[in-house]
């Protein structure tokens, strides 16, 4: 079968799923306050699709894009009820690189049903080691709970790596205790540009926290070379001499557009070729491969050439 390429070569090999659109944080950057509301959790899994229902469409997918990698994802995925079941029927189709976008917070209880499940990499939001700052980024006092779901998943045997999304004056004195959290436990830790989404559409600059500037500050404590970047990654990484690698999801300063591999599909069956997308793309209905052809297509267009030119929906919407 010929692959699904666009003008610039690019084809979806990784699918990320998108579970729910609420979350039990709040962080600052995410949300405006009331999406975790309990009524819009229970309105959200009354809309949400069946494990068995998604499913179906990632195997009508896979059946056309042969794809490598599913990254389950939200809003917060460990909310959605039957994880491990969705997680063991996607790699019952084959797909053997199944990876996990998480805040941890119910890792302690679900990471031996997912280890059992086939998951094999967890990315684990921590934006702060100090208890006060992790509540101004997360409005929760919930740091014990993400720490032990970090244990939890270390002792499982699952990869896990660190995501810090990093806000010039609130977070950005977190960044070298959190490398040396990372560098304790051997662990790998990107921190994250903030990008230019939901509330913070056209407004994140007062915040905006560069790539240089965290190497800057890294460098006042650790030498270290770059790595070479592996085709579509979202992250560039470097190594210190002593051996300890970390990396940073440079979406402004070094966007990562051109060889983009990523498609999205939401709880509600609709399909995403970009993050900045607004414009869902319905595939529940789909009657046939010819039409589920042309739904690919129509999401691959949505593709950026250059760069991720922001989204007035935020992560928790269109998933992280
Ligand atoms: P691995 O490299 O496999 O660990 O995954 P990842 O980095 O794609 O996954 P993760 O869910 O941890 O995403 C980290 C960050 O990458 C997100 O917060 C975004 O900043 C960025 N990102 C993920 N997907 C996209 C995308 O499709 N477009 C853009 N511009 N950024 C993305
Ligand atoms: N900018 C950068 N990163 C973000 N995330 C959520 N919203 C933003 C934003 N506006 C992060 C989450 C998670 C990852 C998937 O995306 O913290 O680590």
């Amino acid at each position: 079968m010929v692959e699904i390429r666009d003008e610039l070569g690019r084809s979806f090999k990784t699918l990320r799923i998108s579970l729910l659109n609420t979350c039990n944080l709040a962080c600052v950057y995410c949300s405006c306050g009331n999406e975790d509301s309990k009524q819009n959790h229970i309105l959200a899994k009354d809309k949400s699709l069946t494990a068995t229902e998604l499913l179906a469409l990632v195997k009508q997918l896979h059946e056309r894009l042969n794809l490598t990698t599913v990254r389950f994802t939200g809003g917060e995925p460990l909310l959605y009820k039957n994880l491990a079941e969705l997680v063991e029927g996607v790699h019952d189709l084959g797909i053997n690189d199944l990876k996990l976008t998480t805040n941890a917070l119910l890792l302690e209880r679900l990471s031996p049903l997912l280890k059992a499940a086939g998951l094999k990499s967890i990315n684990i939001s921590l934006d702060a080691i100090d208890p006060l700052i992790f509540f101004q980024m997360s409005r929760r006092h919930d740091l014990t709970r993400t720490l032990k779901g970090i244990d939890a998943a270390l002792q499982q045997g699952i990869e896990v790596k660190i995501n810090s999304v990093i806000m010039k004056g609130l977070n950005d004195n977190q960044i070298i205790p959190l490398l040396n959290f990372a560098f304790e436990r051997g662990l790998t830790i990107r921190f994250l540009e903030i990008m230019s989404m939901g509330h913070l559409y056209e407004n994140s600059d007062e915040h905006f926290f560069s790539q240089e500037d965290i190497l800057q500050l890294i460098s006042k404590h650790h030498t270290f070379v770059p790595l070479l970047r592996t085709s579509s990654s979202t992250a560039n990484y470097w190594q210190t001499t002593d051996g300890n690698r970390f990396g940073i999801v440079a979406n402004e300063s070094q966007p990562f557009c051109s060889d983009c591999n990523r498609l999205r599909l939401d709880t509600f069956g609709n399909i995403y070729g970009c993050l900045s997308s607004n414009h869902p793309v319905p595939i529940k209905e789909v009657l046939n491969p010819i039409e589920l052809e042309g739904k690919i297509k129509e999401a691959l267009a949505q593709k950026q050439a250059l760069k991720f030119t922001g989204s007035t929906l935020s992560m928790l919407h269109i998933g992280g």
